[in-house]
């Protein structure tokens, strides 16, 4: 099984990132072929500092490796160092209808927030089909927001053999009837972890880099413990049971193990303890679950040349994948091979 995801390097990373995103990929990496990129060029659809861009992308990089991608075994890599994926979405782009690119979320919502919008945040899924279709991959893990992304991907796709691969049965996309012919694109599907519920930030909203309200992975110890303390509550006497709709309470949750959440959860129904102890108690919670992922953080970022290294030949391995399927695009569609 051929397994891709990617997280797009225009930020620090937060418990919203890992708990929605990065830990599942991870877990996944023993279940297949698992190729791990960072989207830089869909970060440039918002990032307009090259220093910034850089940072971030080598920060992404950091934490993939920190919290367990192993490069003997994933293929670790940036996005921009595989050009068939700019190349497949220029040809992709020639089937996608413009009415699905602007029913896209990721564009509606920007749009609707009165963000003025370039061509390349409309084409945005464009790029990520292009993304997923080049290494022929099967499964795609995502949050939630991007199961469109996936959905659109499969759609285009199936256009695209449709359109180019003579013979092709949409209703038989694995060529599994006698005598079937295989598209050029494999259809790929999402993977979604249902549970894991949208993460709350600091003020009881989503999580999100852009709202401030993030507690990030690797901030300094002073920095997660001060977001920890600040996290919004109300006005609940100690001896007050505690309201079970409270951005503290889902943290907890998602952060303890069950065993543990269970007592908590009892004492927060029945009252007795205060919300400094509970916050004490999520940050006690934050550096069990990732000191280790921190310190391994630190040791890398040590050693950028051992970085760089597993990068340019996570590149290079995601290159020989990439490359078998352009060659059939290219053939499919008319365009010449290009010399390697
Ligand atoms: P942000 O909202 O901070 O800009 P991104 O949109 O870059 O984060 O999200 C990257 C990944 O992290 C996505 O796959 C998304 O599903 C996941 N993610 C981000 N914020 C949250 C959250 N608050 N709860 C759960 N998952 C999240
Ligand atoms: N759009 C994804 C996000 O914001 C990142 C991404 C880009 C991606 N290309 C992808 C995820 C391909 C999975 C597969 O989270």
């Amino acid at each position: 099984m051929r397994i891709l995801s990617g997280i797009q390097p225009s930020g620090r990373l937060h418990l919203g990132n890992y708990y929605g995103a990065i830990r599942q990929f991870l877990e996944l990496q023993n279940e297949g072929e698992a190729l791990f990129f960072i989207a830089n060029l869909h970060a440039l659809t918002t990032l307009r500092d090259a220093q910034a861009l850089r940072e971030y992308t080598f920060e992404a990089a950091l934490a993939y490796l920190s919290f367990g991608l192993d490069p003997a075994r994933a293929m670790l890599f940036r996005q921009s160092d595989v050009p068939e994926i700019a190349e497949l979405y220029w040809i992709l782009g020639s089937l996608v209808p413009l009415s699905h690119l602007e029913r896209a979320h990721g564009y509606k919502d920007k749009a609707a927030r009165g963000v003025a919008a370039q061509l390349g945040l409309f084409a945005y899924p464009v790029l990520m089909a292009a993304d997923i279709l080049v290494f022929g991959t099967e499964v795609v893990p995502v949050g939630k927001d991007q199961l469109q992304h996936v959905e659109f991907a499969r759609d285009w796709a199936t256009r695209f053999n449709v359109a180019f691969v003579p013979g092709y049965d949409p209703q038989d996309p694995q060529a599994e009837r006698p005598g079937a012919i295989a598209g050029v694109l494999r259809l790929p599907r999402a993977r979604i972890q249902e549970g894991t519920a949208l993460i709350p930030g600091i003020d009881g909203q989503k999580m999100s880099k852009s709202a401030d309200n993030a507690i990030e992975l690797f901030a300094s110890d002073e920095e997660v413990k001060r977001r920890i303390m600040s996290i919004k509550t109300d006005s609940a006497a100690i001896d007050a049971p505690k309201p079970a709709a409270s951005a503290l309470h889902d943290l907890l949750r998602i952060m303890a193990p069950a065993e543990d959440f269970a007592r908590i959860d009892d004492s927060w129904r029945s009252g007795g303890k205060g919300y400094a102890e509970y916050k004490r108690l999520l940050l006690d919670l934050f550096h069990a679950t990732f000191d280790e992922a921190r310190e391994r953080r630190k040791r890398l970022l040590a050693a950028p040349d051992e970085v760089e290294q597993i990068l340019v030949e996570g590149a290079q391995r995601a290159r020989a994948i990439a490359a078998p399927v352009m060659s059939r695009v290219r053939r499919a569609v008319g365009l010449p091979q290009t010399a390697p």
